[in-house]
């Protein structure tokens, strides 16, 4: 078999100069990841959520993202992140938890980048895409969730090798850790950045039993050695936008970039390719996090905001 590449990307969110927020960092790593993967000799990308800084309430974030991966010579694969979507549900309701995704949302997201969960085979290699942090949120979507794993997958015809990929990691030290507090401030970002146990411990037992063997994630923007757990490979990967999480583990490392995989004769081998030139403007203006509607002025946007947007402050 002739050797062959797919990629992986996550964390873009380049927002817009057109938005109540936007940081040239954050735009100016985008391009250069751009330009890069342009060059890249790969056959398609996977895309592991936050494609858009402020897509949950922006369809031209979700427009301008979509030109730009269009321009890419080979076809681009992708599942949400909380940015273009809502985060994930907590069970307690406490402040800390809020922008909690919605069901409009995951339906934008998909008229956009189109339905999921989704599978497909490329050559030798299943590629299934979730977004894992449905889990806990009750919504019809979930239930969806569930069935893909649980039902759906294992009907598939199986493949040499399964890849999945979503946006929150599954977990952050190890698949059996506890749910992370989230009114514990010293773990707030565990439980921000994971999936809790007992939704975690089921999907990986349904990642198991449909032979997946490579589990992607971004959301961290921190890349971490790959760990082996029960014969699946788990990879945080890096983040393009801007890096996060410096200190959390020994092994992890903010350099931005993507991730290069050869499928060969001897199996997946994954590489890192790290952005040529990083930005660390500080040029830009807004909240960061995930500020109420009240705390969003357009008056701020450095170029026009869209029509529907001005209409919509105006009523
Ligand atoms: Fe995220």
């Amino acid at each position: 078999m002739k050797p062959w590449t797919f990629l992986c990307a996550c964390d873009m969110q380049p927002g817009s100069p057109r938005s109540f927020r936007f940081r040239r960092q954050h735009r100016d790593n985008w391009e250069t990841a751009l330009r890069q993967l342009r060059n890249e000799d790969a056959e398609l990308l996977l895309i592991g959520g936050d494609l858009t800084r402020d897509g949950s309430i922006h369809d031209f974030e979700f427009d301008e993202v979509r030109a730009e991966l269009e321009t890419l010579p080979y076809p681009c694969y992708a599942v949400p992140g909380n940015m273009d979507t809502g985060n994930k549900h907590s069970t307690i309701g406490h402040p800390r938890s809020h922008a909690e995704v919605t069901a409009e949302q995951l339906d934008r997201f998909a008229r956009f980048f189109g339905e999921f969960p989704w599978s497909f085979t490329h050559r030798n290699v299943r590629f299934s895409g979730i977004y894992a942090a449905l889990a806990g949120s009750g919504l019809p979507h979930e239930d969806r969730l569930w069935r893909f794993l649980e039902e759906e997958l294992p009907a598939q015809s199986p493949a040499d090798h399964h890849v999945m990929i979503m946006h929150y990691a599954l977990f952050i030290d190890d698949v059996n850790e506890k749910t992370w507090d989230l009114t514990d401030p010293d773990h707030y970002h565990d439980w921000y950045f994971s999936i809790d146990r007992e939704h975690r411990l089921r999907m990986f037992e349904a990642m198991k039993a449909t032979g997946v063997k490579i589990v992607l994630s971004g959301h961290i923007h921190c890349r971490k050695l790959e760990q082996v757990i029960e014969g699946v490979r788990f990879l945080k990967c890096a983040g393009i936008a801007f890096p996060q999480w410096a200190d959390r583990w020994p092994d992890g490392d903010t350099t931005l970039g993507y991730h290069r995989f050869e499928v060969s004769e001897s199996g997946i081998a994954e590489s890192f390719v790290p952005l040529e030139i990083e930005s660390d403007s500080d040029e830009g203006y807004g909240p960061g996090g995930h500020p109420d509607p009240e705390e969003r002025d357009y008056s701020l946007a450095w170029e026009e905001p869209p029509e529907e947007i001005v209409g919509m402050k105006s009523r």
